[in-house]
């Protein structure tokens, strides 16, 4: 095989073999295949699309590029949930607890934030003493006894993904669809689950803006999981504004003790709820979402789902008397408020500059090597919908980091809309792929 040949193929709009598909993902990932020729497929890719099955082909390919983790050992159908990026999204820290508490084990492996998203990762180092990178051993017997546990996303999981995406993102080739999909699935598969439930975002907030391009996306990525007898369903959210309150890594620590507790943001828990919920009929194989969602909303109501993350943070060595005493959470040195210089009803955000002024104070990171304060970010004071007058409270800002207040207030001034006409706010979930 030649790689030359493959290329033209693809340019010529012929659909690709899954076996010239495994040759140039695998000569790719050894180095065998450059930069430049790798660069010209995916940019024939990206201009002639990819059927479903080269998609599957693809994502399987690099699935099959490093590990693939073993979760035979773990009793029970295990489900897992990804969403596709966004601000203030804290699911993971609450789902988990939930899905846990009511039998379904949930073997979590979560990345680390990235530009203007956060990662599970980050936010759960937010208890001292966490070990996020325990042996599998140790994981898998964690997820046995306590129904949950959180494994840092490790480079071997997908190795050819992470080349690929790096290429992609120096040559305009991260858009499409097939090219997104097979490369977060890819990465799901490799990570052991019998069953898949994607929060596929959608807004301002989001990497699809539209309910059209989140469709086909998320389209893309069942059809992937179901043709390889991985059940997938998708649920599309809106992310027009930061989820819940809080932005930045203590600070949605404890908005996340805030819903386990019974209280917290409204469009928080009913995220939570619903995606619970899917996860736990998934995880049963049962049809009635109606009886689980009373049964989710009771783990919360009763104590149960925050006992459950205390059971995991103490199992996992980190200091879960904080989950009691989240005052006890390092806090940070300046908090500023952003007060409305005019009256009237929010209209829309600018979600994504939102994250980025998040990441300006201190919790996230511009590049993978930058170190992030776990005690900066923002804490919303207003959503869509709501009505202020001037000088009352839109954000509050937490940082350390005092020469960059102002840019950050700028940012968050810039991006809340305020018109005299009350906006209608959309549902939280936009559509469901079941
Ligand atoms: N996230 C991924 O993991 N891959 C993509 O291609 C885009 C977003």
């Amino acid at each position: 095989m030649r790689v030359v040949d493959i290329i033209a193929k693809k340019r010529d709009g012929v659909e690709l073999a899954n076996e010239e598909i495994g040759f140039v993902v695998e000569g790719y990932t050894k180095g065998e295949i450059p930069d430049y020729q790798m660069a010209a497929l995916l940019m024939a890719i990206y201009l002639n699309k990819m059927s479903t099955q080269e998609t599957v082909d693809l994502t399987m390919a690099m699935a099959a590029s490093g590990d693939r983790f073993d979760l035979s050992q773990i009793s029970g159908i295990k489900v897992d949930k990804h969403s596709t990026g966004g601000v203030g999204d804290k699911t993971t820290m609450i789902i988990a607890p939930i899905v846990a508490s009511l039998g379904v084990p949930v073997a979590k492996m979560s990345g680390r934030g990235l530009g203007f998203t956060g990662g599970t990762v980050d936010k759960l180092e937010s208890f001292p003493g966490i070990d996020l990178k325990p042996n599998m051993e140790t994981f898998i017997s964690n997820v046995n006894r306590i129904g949950a546990s959180v494994i840092a996303q490790s480079g071997e999981i997908a190795p050819a993904d992470k080349k690929i995406y790096a290429l992609r993102d120096v040559i305009g080739t991260v858009g499409n669809i097939s090219l997104i999909a097979s490369s977060i699935m890819s990465k799901k598969i490799a990570s052991g689950a019998d069953k898949i439930v994607l929060d596929v975002k959608v807004g301002s907030g989001a990497f699809m803006q539209t309910l059209e391009d989140a469709r086909v996306l998320a389209k893309a990525m069942t059809d992937i999981g179901n043709h390889l007898g991985i059940k997938t369903i998708a649920l599309l959210t809106n992310m027009d504004e930061p989820l819940g309150n809080a932005i930045g890594n203590i600070l949605e620590v404890k908005e996340s003790i805030e819903v386990l507790s019974g209280e917290g943001p409204e469009d928080l828990i009913e995220m939570c709820v619903l995606l619970a919920s899917y996860m736990v009929m998934l995880g049963r194989n049962s049809e009635s979402y109606a009886e689980i969602e009373k049964e989710v909303r009771a783990q919360i109501r009763d104590g149960i789902a925050l006992k459950k993350l205390k059971e995991m943070i103490e199992a996992q060595g980190g200091d879960a008397s904080l989950v009691d005493h989240p005052e006890h959470f390092k806090v940070a040195g300046l908090t500023s408020d952003v007060v409305a210089e005019r009256e009237g009803y929010i209209a829309t955000m600018k979600t994504n500059d939102i994250g980025k002024a998040a990441m300006l104070l201190g919790a996230g990171r511009e590049k993978k090597e930058d170190e992030i304060d776990p005690t900066a970010g923002i804490v919303m004071r207003r959503k869509i919908g709501d009505f202020v007058k001037v000088g009352e409270t839109l954000a509050t800002l937490h940082t350390n980091r005092e020469d960059k207040r102002k840019e950050a207030m700028d940012i968050i001034l810039d991006s809340v809309e305020i018109r005299q006409e009350k906006a209608t706010k959309k549902p939280l979930v936009l559509d469901k792929i079941l």
